[in-house]
């Protein structure tokens, strides 16, 4: 689908969405209807997605992440790729509660369809970039558990040729890579949460056993409660030891240069990302039929339609799943319970945004870091992340707005993936059942108190949004029109 076509496109779902909350009501709206401020700041959010880069067309750049991110060497076991997480069958994400790499994380897979349009990564935005965040799973020993040296030689190994031609000349020789350590990264360094935060977490938790067991092991570890908490709700894994004294006897201009290299495959891996497109569904349709308002021929039934007034109207849930995608990329607290396995599993405290958001700014690869000039420090979200204030206690137990695209195609649902089926989700959203939960809750959510009939109409309005998923760095792929796609249409599932 040419650029055009897709504002096109986007414009069209603005509008509608705009048309549907005028008309949600239980009497059809008059011709003419205000919006109330709050309808009009509400109608904002379906109409701020963010300006669509041009597809990305089967360049160089693009094929090569293509075959970097199904290429399962980049791992300690070499059967872990990317795909190996991000599965095209599946939309680009798995089938599991949280993700299945070396070993087994803590946080569900994503699905990385459209993430193009994304500012932040990762479920608490601690990643700026695509770029910067296609290292944060290389590394984490229990995704692909490889280090940043390994990734360099194996890259010189199967790509040089390629990146070569690409980048330019290596920024190491052959034998200074081969001289390099077969593993060696970084270390991590600790980033803590402003004391507040840390405070205000502790306190949040009311729960008496576990800031008792936080007290008792900070004392041990003769660490501040604050300080220990941070340790506890980073997502960043610790690396073997012998890794990271092996990068610190690398000379410091080498390990520039090995910066540089895996910023490549960084680069890389982004533009086939860029490519993961979603092809109109069901709901797209209904909205082409809806703009000539002919509400007789929209291909949505009457208990979608239910689902999609219930989803704009008494739902609310356009306030946080705004826009084309159903998501504001922004990041709330909604109240969640804390894991029902939390307290067996030691302490996770996950604190979300907070800590995401002082890893964002200390990180190595963040946009304003202008040595790395394939990192774009003109972006909006360097600038917001200039000014993004960490002390902000809103942010604890924050996790990102997922997209709603593709959902009723998951398997399980939020961060944690603690929910296995959609009424799950929605029986929370309808009563909020209190539990022990980290921060504060939004005030904007409100139990709903929704009739069984219309929780089942706004799960049916749910699956219209799932539709294929589209690889457009594929040249098959890449010339197939969005609108005129026929629907039996191969949902990219990728041979790699
Ligand atoms: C073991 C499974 C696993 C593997 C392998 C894996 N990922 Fe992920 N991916 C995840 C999980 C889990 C998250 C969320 C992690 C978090 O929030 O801390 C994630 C998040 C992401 C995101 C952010 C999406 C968003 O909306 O914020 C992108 C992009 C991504 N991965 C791309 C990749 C790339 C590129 C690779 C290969 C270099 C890769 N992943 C390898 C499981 C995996
Ligand atoms: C205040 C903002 C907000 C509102 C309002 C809201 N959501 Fe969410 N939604 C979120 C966030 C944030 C998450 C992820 C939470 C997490 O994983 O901890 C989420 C998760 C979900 C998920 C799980 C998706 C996945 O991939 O895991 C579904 C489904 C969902 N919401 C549907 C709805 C529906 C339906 C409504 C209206 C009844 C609604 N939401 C209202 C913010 C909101």
């Amino acid at each position: 689908m040419s650029h055009h076509k897709r504002q096109r496109y986007f414009y069209n779902l603005g509008a509608i969405l705009l048309t549907w909350h005028l008309q949600v009501g239980d009497t059809p709206a008059p011709a003419l209807v205000y919006p109330t401020p709050a309808e009009t700041l509400a109608l904002a959010t379906t109409q701020t997605l963010p300006a669509t880069p041009p597809t990305p067309a089967p360049t160089k750049m693009a094929q090569l992440g293509r075959r970097l991110f199904f290429d399962p060497q980049f791992s300690s076991n070499q059967q872990v790729s990317c795909a190996t997480c991000h599965q095209p069958e599946h939309g680009y994400t798995d089938t599991y509660p949280t993700a299945h790499g070396i070993g087994v994380g803590h946080r569900r897979t994503p699905s990385i369809a459209m993430v193009q349009h994304q500012n932040w990564f990762f479920w608490d935005g601690r990643a700026d970039s695509l770029e910067a965040q296609a290292l944060g799973p290389i590394e984490h020993p229990l995704e692909h558990g490889f280090s940043r040296v390994a990734l360099v030689k194996a890259l010189y190994h199967s790509y040089a040729q390629e990146m070569q031609d690409i980048f330019g000349p290596w920024p190491l020789t052959a034998h200074e890579i081969a001289t390099l350590p077969a593993h060696a990264a970084p270390t991590p360094s600790p980033e803590f949460l402003p004391t507040t935060v840390a405070t205000y977490t502790l306190a949040s938790l009311n729960d008496f056993w576990a800031q008792d067991t936080i007290l008792t092991q900070a004392a041990k570890r003769q660490l501040s409660p604050g300080n220990l908490v941070s340790l506890y709700s980073d997502p960043r894994p610790t690396l073997p030891p012998a890794w990271t004294q092996a990068w610190e006897r690398i000379p410091p201009t080498q390990q520039e240069a090995i910066h540089t290299i895996a910023l490549q495959f960084g680069k890389a891996v982004a533009t086939f990302e860029r490519g993961l497109h979603i092809q109109p569904g069901k709901f797209d349709r209904a909205v082409d039929t809806l703009t000539q308002p002919q509400l007789d021929s929209s291909p949505l039934n009457a208990e979608e339609l239910h689902g999609m007034k219930v989803f704009f109207g008494p739902g609310q849930c356009h306030l946080c799943h705004s826009g084309p995608l159903f998501t504001d990329g922004q990041f709330h607290n909604i109240g969640l319970p804390r894991h029902p396995q939390s307290r067996e599993s030691s302490l996770s405290l996950d604190v979300g945004r907070s800590m995401g958001l002082v890893l964002a700014q200390k990180a190595t690869f963040r946009c304003s870091n202008t040595t790395h000039p394939l990192l774009d420090p003109t972006t909006e979200t360097c600038q917001e992340l200039a000014w993004a204030d960490p002390n902000s206690l809103e942010l604890v137990g924050a996790f990102k707005t997922p997209s709603l695209r593709g959902v009723s195609e998951r398997k399980y649902f939020m961060h944690d993936g603690r929910f296995s089926h959609l009424e799950e989700v929605i029986d929370y959203y309808n009563t909020l059942e209190e539990g022990l939960s980290l921060g504060h809750r939004e005030e904007t959510l409100r139990p709903l108190q929704l009739t069984t009939t219309d929780k089942q109409a706004l799960i049916q309005f749910l699956h219209t949004l799932s539709s294929p998923v589209i690889d457009s760095t594929k040249a098959s792929q890449a010339t197939t029109s969005l609108q005129h796609a026929p629907a039996s249409h191969s949902n990219g599932t990728e041979q790699g």
